[in-house]
């Protein structure tokens, strides 16, 4: 059995498959636990977002009050004393005091939840590191994957747009990295390319074998060959001093009706979403489209890992 309670939840790097495996079986159960509608009563989350988000708070808050657990925080950082430049250990350490049970944290900065993960005696989980990772988003898209597919070993993936800044990209290449026969394609301009060290990583363990990537500029190489096309945004906040060239590179891909004449009967379209235009919305209409079930399944996921960190199941 894996034990969650009090861990921290930083990086996918930081995750066996096992522990994976683990939380996605659990996110799989939360939903038949007959205890599930109190299962967090008397307890407290701390929700931090230093940066803007839909998804990812409301559904760990929502998560959260669905097993009777409450939420406090806040969604903007303009309300709280960082405008008086308090730093973010210092803000960290000042609610870690009062008393909660876990911390959700999103932050601009690469490496802010790991800090606050040391500052921190609760239990910290990610959500979001800036250009850095993603975690949760990833469980939730293995989750994601595990459905549609059957299976997360021997999928072939493309993943398409922004993977320079791309958390999702990032969280998601170092989970596939520890199944056994994927395939990924990193389809993305030369400026927008996957960061070198995680390119590293895949070559290290494309040596080992049962495991293939390869960087590709055009998504028509290989859409008839994968298991899940994963489109990104270009991240118009991670440019800044650098307007130029996202003025350039803001158009570059697009999935059409017209990008998918010649996919597998089986495959399926993901995004982390917001999508900006890079999906056209006919493309939802399409047995293809997953976008909207994939971001519905954050929820069971982050119920599961809230149940987990804090110790209320096993
Ligand atoms: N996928 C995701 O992280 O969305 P939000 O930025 O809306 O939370």
């Amino acid at each position: 059995m894996v034990n969650f309670q009090a861990k921290d939840i930083i990086s996918m790097n930081d995750l066996s498959k096992d522990e994976i495996d683990y939380i996605l079986d659990k996110a799989g159960e939360i939903g038949h636990n007959p205890n599930r509608s109190r299962l967090l009563e008397g307890k407290v989350l701390a929700s931090l977002f230093f940066e803007p988000s839909t998804r990812t708070r409301t559904s760990f808050e929502k998560a959260m009050r669905n097993l009777s657990g409450r939420v406090e925080g806040f969604a903007d950082p303009k309300i709280t004393s960082v405008v008086k430049r308090e730093s973010l250990w210092d803000t960290i350490r000042i609610y870690d005091g009062y008393g909660y049970d876990v911390f959700v944290i999103r932050h601009p900065l690469k490496g802010a939840a790991r800090l606050a993960a040391e500052a921190a005696q609760a239990p910290v989980i990610n959500a979001g590191d800036g250009p850095n990772q993603h975690p949760t988003q990833t469980l939730l898209d293995l989750y994601t994957i595990r459905e549609t597919q059957g299976t997360i070993d021997n999928i072939s993936i493309a993943m398409v747009g922004d993977l320079e800044n791309g958390r999702t990209v990032h969280s998601l290449t170092e989970a596939l990295v520890k199944y056994e026969g994927c395939r990924l394609f990193f389809i993305s301009s030369r400026d927008l390319a996957m960061p070198g060290h995680l390119i590293d990583k895949c070559r290290e363990r494309a040596e080992r074998g049962g495991f293939h990537f390869q960087e590709l500029t055009h998504l028509d190489q290989v859409i008839d060959q994968v298991d899940i096309v994963y489109m990104t945004r270009i991240q118009r906040e991670r440019f800044e001093g650098r307007e130029h060239l996202y003025e350039k590179v803001k158009s570059i891909y697009r999935l059409d009706m017209s990008a998918l004449q010649k996919v597998k009967t089986t495959m399926k379209v993901l995004h982390p979403l917001p999508r900006v235009d890079e999906i056209s919305i006919e493309v939802d209409k399409t047995p293809y489209a997953y976008y909207f079930e994939q971001a519905s399944n954050g929820l069971r996921v982050r119920e599961a890992l809230l149940a987990l960190v804090t110790g209320v199941i096993q």
